[in-house]
């Protein structure tokens, strides 16, 4: 979704403003634009489409200044055209905004602004917050902004720029992130901290209603009630090399690659091979709590959502809690029941989507416990949970989650380790569960090594319009993850059902155009599923299989088999996955998609 990057210091400022967008590039965008602070004047030039558009409109205006405000949107209000993408600006052009989020208000607000005898150049909400924050502009930015603020609802990263005063800008945050670099004689305000670490590692994340301004090195928090806070400086845990593509073509490739060190620092520290469980301290619970759970809630969205289901299950086999996974933006909306000793775990990789942030936020005011599974630290969901578990899986760029995903499920085995070593799991069992986990990593490079054949497998089903991904048991939620995976990249229709589910419905649809993606590992369900692939055959349907199984069977049923490695059976979903996500990926490639920037997609969707 829409990206946010603004600098003010001794450099010029345009050429930080364009790479610090390209690096939030993958949050997804249509239209982009910078605000320079030149002399007395506020110069804004704006593009439709990529970045590079915005670089050729920049050649033919002076883009000089020191102190600017940048800005990639992701339309919500109003088509993606040039006289909506920001910064938006005041009637006299002499303050200029960007803006993430939604202000919910603004039709309102914009019909009082309207007539008093603003004049409105776009359809967006954005627009408001520059008339607002010019009509209570006296001959300071900070109070305007202050002011401006109280009259907006909704969600909000801002920042604001004024040609009447040089080096200063002004960001605030209500719901939508905003991150502020702290370097040695500059700043640097950001949606995330990928756009600033290649200039400082320093970084305050800033708290909910907080207000920063800024000019130079120097900096003044204050908070809802405008009085000054100090919020902590923390350090980047991530390098400017761990955003860039390095040798690979795409992030999403680079990021299935990066799998199986990804998970290693998942598992890092949190194995106890001595008892046979997880050390998992971050979940701020005490024993007693944790051997008190009677049932769990899991809250998520997109892929997220599938590894919760995945975790449903692992839960429910290893530690005998039940557990519910549910949409967060459905959760949120209705009333759910969450009685004592029910824990909730909210998933997300990005830790700032808007569904997932008001379902916990939900969650709490029914007084449960809320725990997170999120990568980034330091986003709102991570901090607004009483506890949780981060990911450790690096920066995940490509728009397509994938190590998030596995890492996800990793976490999810540990949870349910944990809790199962508290009830009817034994020590041997619980160890048997440790070692498959640490084998993991080393199985998904056996998987990767296949990258080749299976690039030329993708290409014999590259032409079809419509997939079917089956699966059972633990891999029923890897089937849906597969499915969206192609759905997500290659524009390709793809429907994830449960194997057994087939014959209710779906079956209608196979014939020789629709091939089917059967995941089925050698389980107790294995011949229930080679018996649903004989049916798909007997349609004339194409069959590509992906297994552990190496005894001979699904020769005769399949067209194609994608072999993976053994393991115990809660873990095969790390495995089986792998493929799948290779299989979108080259498919995407072969049929001309960009695979990091799919259309209409946002990485993290800061709007319902
Ligand atoms: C978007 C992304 C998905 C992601 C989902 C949830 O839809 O495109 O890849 O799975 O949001 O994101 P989260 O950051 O909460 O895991």
């Amino acid at each position: 979704m829409c990206g946010i990057v603004a600098y003010t210091g001794g450099r010029q400022a345009v050429g930080i403003l364009i790479e610090g967008l390209r690096k939030l590039e993958y949050r997804g965008y249509d239209s982009a634009g910078v605000c320079l602070q030149d002399g007395g004047r506020l110069n804004v030039v704006r593009a439709k489409g990529r970045l590079s558009e915005l670089e050729t409109a920049l050649t033919f205006h002076s883009s000089t200044g020191t102190t600017g405000i940048g800005h990639t949107r992701w339309a919500t209000h109003g088509a993606p055209e040039e006289r909506n993408a920001h910064p938006h600006s005041s009637m006299d052009g002499r303050i200029s905004v960007v803006h993430n989020g939604i202000i919910e208000n603004y039709a309102l607000i914009k019909s009082k602004l309207k007539k008093e005898g603003v004049v409105f150049k776009s359809d967006t909400d954005t627009e408001v917050i520059a008339h607002l924050v010019s009509k209570f502009y006296k001959d300071n930015l900070a109070s305007a902004v202050a002011d401006a603020l109280t009259h907006l609802e909704g969600a909000f990263g801002i920042v604001v720029i004024s040609a009447n005063e040089p080096g200063v800008l002004i960001g605030a945050r209500r719901g939508s992130p905003l991150v502020l670099g702290v370097g040695e004689d500059e700043c640097i305000l950001a949606s995330d901290a990928s756009a600033i670490v290649e200039h400082t590692q320093k970084v305050i994340y800033l708290d909910e209603n907080d207000m920063v301004e800024i000019k130079g090195a120097e900096y003044r928090i204050t908070n809802q009630a405008r009085a000054e806070v100090r919020r902590e400086i923390q350090n980047i845990e991530f390098s400017a090399d761990q955003v860039a593509k390095g040798n690979f073509e795409h992030f999403m490739l680079k990021e299935i690659f990066e799998q199986p060190e990804a998970i290693l620092n998942s598992l890092r520290g949190r194995l106890l091979l001595d008892s046979g469980t997880a050390n998992l301290q971050g979940l701020n619970l005490l024993t007693q709590e944790l051997r008190g759970i009677h049932r769990i809630v899991i809250i998520a969205c997109g892929t997220s959502f599938f590894a919760g289901k995945v975790g449903e299950y692992l839960i429910e086999e290893m530690a005998g809690i039940p557990v519910e996974v549910e949409y967060a933006s459905e959760f949120r909306y209705r009333n759910p029941i969450l009685e004592e000793k029910t824990i909730v775990f909210a998933i997300s990789q990005s830790g700032e989507t808007a569904d997932t942030l008001a379902a916990l936020r939900e969650a709490k005011r029914k007084g449960a416990t809320v725990l997170g599974i999120c990568n980034a630290v330091g986003s709102s969901i991570a901090r607004e949970t009483d506890g949780g578990v981060y990911l450790h899986a690096g920066p995940e760029i490509g728009v397509a989650s994938t190590k998030a995903f596995t890492c996800q499920v990793t976490v999810l085995t540990l949870i349910a380790l944990l809790l199962g070593r508290m009830r009817h799991v034994s020590a041997a069992e619980g160890l048997r569960v440790c070692n498959a986990l640490q084998a993991i990593p080393g199985q998904i490079r056996e998987i990767l090594a296949q990258n080749d054949a299976i690039r030329e497998i993708a290409r014999q089903y590259v032409d079809h319009r419509n997939f079917l991904y089956l699966g059972r048991g633990f891999n029923y939620p890897v089937a849906l993850e597969g499915a969206l995976k192609l759905k997500e990249i290659s524009y390709v229709h793809a429907e994830g059902y449960p194997a057994a589910e087939m014959k209710h419905g779906p079956i209608a649809l196979i014939d020789a155009d629709m091939p089917t993606v059967v995941v089925c590992p050698s389980d107790v369900l294995f011949d229930k599923v080679i018996s649903n692939m004989q049916e798909v055959k007997a349609r004339g349907g194409r069959i590509l299989a992906v297994t552990d199984s190496t005894n001979g069977q699904l020769e005769g049923v399949a067209d194609h088999v994608i072999r993976v490695p053994k393991t115990l059976s809660v873990l095969t979903p790390l495995l089986h996955v792998v493929p799948l996500q290779l299989l979108a990926y080259h498919i995407a490639v072969l049929r001309g998609c960009d695979v990091d920037m799919p259309r209409n997609l946002a990485k993290s969707v800061t709007v319902e």
